[in-house]
């Protein structure tokens, strides 16, 4: 019924009568999962030691056998030589009782002075999730810089533009992927500013109410390469809203990728037929020899609902939870680990699939002016011989029906139906009535005109490649 989790190497059992349950132990054991700290454990214990030589609780004698006991632990673990046992409770009572290991329990029986797991494992996530936004970065920036030069590619190519997934306007295919790295930007510039606020220590936060031995949380921020310590330590060991606003931004990014890969799946379908994926990037089926299926771009979207679910979970473990520390929060890590693992492997495979897309200029150019999306060109051009925006709607209206019924394009109607129609309908529209003249004309601010796109190229260059340092 019991196991010897309390025994020697457990953090607690002194004040308790026999070990806790097995069916407790299992439940609340987190080693599987947050041994992925382990590192950031070591170097949280390093810098703490520190803060104990500096307040006089450790001779430099001490501190320096410590330090190299850690490091020979960090060692041991990465190697693979320590690892964690069936009774160990979580990575910091595996990393204490192997530290106990190598420098004596005598010794390693100190570290734990001035310190909780509340206060580490509040600042270990912080530290874990500060390295991860870097790696995260990175692989949206190779994104973006995709995107960037597939637009400069492609410039000058136009497609059918679509709100409500009906054709409306054409735009440049340039135009359109680039739409696609702009909220990439956004969540770049999120994840640089969520820094800021995950970029303290809650170390010296104690259980919750502080430390009574007077440790330095300047030094071990500073050792930990954060801004500074946190300024309350109910709050330091109890809030979980940097883990969650990680969260969500990893779940913005999963849903920025998503909406794209929608896209590429229906424009590789043979009735739309705008893109061609690349064999490396495309799989077959284990039953229909013709088949080439979009499955980076579906995994995608499947996986923004799992980062979308761990997202929820996470807001829904931190609801109910009063002050301060409680073990609920144990919860919070394996969503974010899971959502850091799933943007580790998406991100390079989507950002492959966008590469290699081969876009079928022609057929992109043949539709881009179907389904009348010339018409807001021809009431503009009524617009600009000063008719009533009302009136050329209207007038417009007209003309895409007359259309209709006598199946020709707006650019066939003959003159004397144009000017049946209205007539402020003189044949010189007809110098409106083409794809690059449309794109051309919509060159105000963020509009589609190739001088926009232009633009937008220099500006995203010059954003991209600032990764953090
Ligand atoms: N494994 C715990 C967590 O992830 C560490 C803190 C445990 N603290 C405690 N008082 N039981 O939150």
């Amino acid at each position: 019924m019991t196991s010897q989790a309390s025994g020697s190497n457990a953090l607690w059992g002194s004040r308790f009568e026999g070990g806790p349950s097995d069916a407790l132990v299992a439940l609340s054991r987190s080693v599987h999962f947050d041994w992925r700290l382990a590192g950031y454990d070591i170097a949280g214990t390093r810098a703490h030691i520190m803060a104990l030589q500096s307040a006089g609780y450790l001779t430099l004698a001490e501190h320096e056998k410590l330090d190299r006991s850690l490091v020979e632990l960090l060692g041991r673990v990465q190697q693979g030589s320590f690892v964690a046992k069936p009774s160990d409770e979580d990575v910091h009572s595996a990393l204490e009782r192997g530290l106990i290991e190598i420098a004596g329990v005598e010794l390693g029986g100190k570290v734990r002075a001035g310190r909780s797991r509340n206060d580490q494992i509040a600042t270990l996530i912080r530290t874990y999730l500060l390295d991860q936004a870097n790696e995260i970065s990175a692989m949206v920036i190779d994104l973006v810089e995709v995107l960037v030069s597939r637009a400069e590619e492609h410039l000058g190519v136009a497609m059918p533009g679509r709100t409500h997934f009906q054709h409306a306007q054409p735009v440049a295919l340039s135009h359109h992927l680039l739409a696609h790295a702009w909220p990439l930007v956004r969540d770049l510039e999120r994840l640089h500013d969520w820094r800021k606020r995950a970029n303290l220590s809650p170390y010296g936060a104690g259980a919750l109410a502080g430390n009574t031995l007077g440790l330095d949380p300047n030094l071990v921020a500073h050792e930990l390469g954060l801004a500074g310590p946190t300024q309350n330590s109910i709050d330091a060991t109890a809030s979980r809203d940097v883990v969650a606003e990680f969260a969500f931004i990893a779940s913005l990014i999963g849903i920025n990728l998503s909406r794209f890969s929608e896209e590429i799946i229906i424009w590789a379908s043979a009735e739309f037929d705008y893109v061609k994926l690349h064999d490396a990037y495309s799989t077959g089926s284990s039953i229909m020899p013709q088949k080439k299926n979009p499955d980076i771009a579906e995994l995608a979207r499947g996986k923004s609902g799992r980062l979308i679910g761990d997202l929820t979970g996470l807001l829904a473990t931190l609801k109910g939870l009063p002050l301060a520390y409680n073990r609920d929060l144990q919860e919070d890590k394996e969503p974010v680990f899971d959502m850091v693992d799933t943007l580790t492997v998406l991100l390079p495979a989507f950002t492959g699939m966008v590469a290699t897309l081969e876009f079928n200029r022609s057929r992109l150019e043949q539709l881009a002016p179907a389904g009348f999306s010339l018409a807001t060109d021809v009431a503009e051009w009524l617009v600009k011989k000063k008719v009533a925006f009302r009136d050329a709607h209207d007038i417009t209206g007209r003309m895409v029906s007359f259309c209709e019924q006598n199946k020709l394009e707006l650019h066939e109607v003959p003159d004397a139906d144009m000017a049946a129609i209205s007539v402020h309908l003189t044949p010189d529209v007809r110098d409106v009535l083409t794809v690059g003249g449309s794109i051309k004309a919509r060159a105000g601010a963020g509009g589609t005109a190739l001088p926009r796109v232009l633009e937008q190229i220099a500006a995203l260059r010059k954003i991209a490649p600032k990764r953090e340092a």
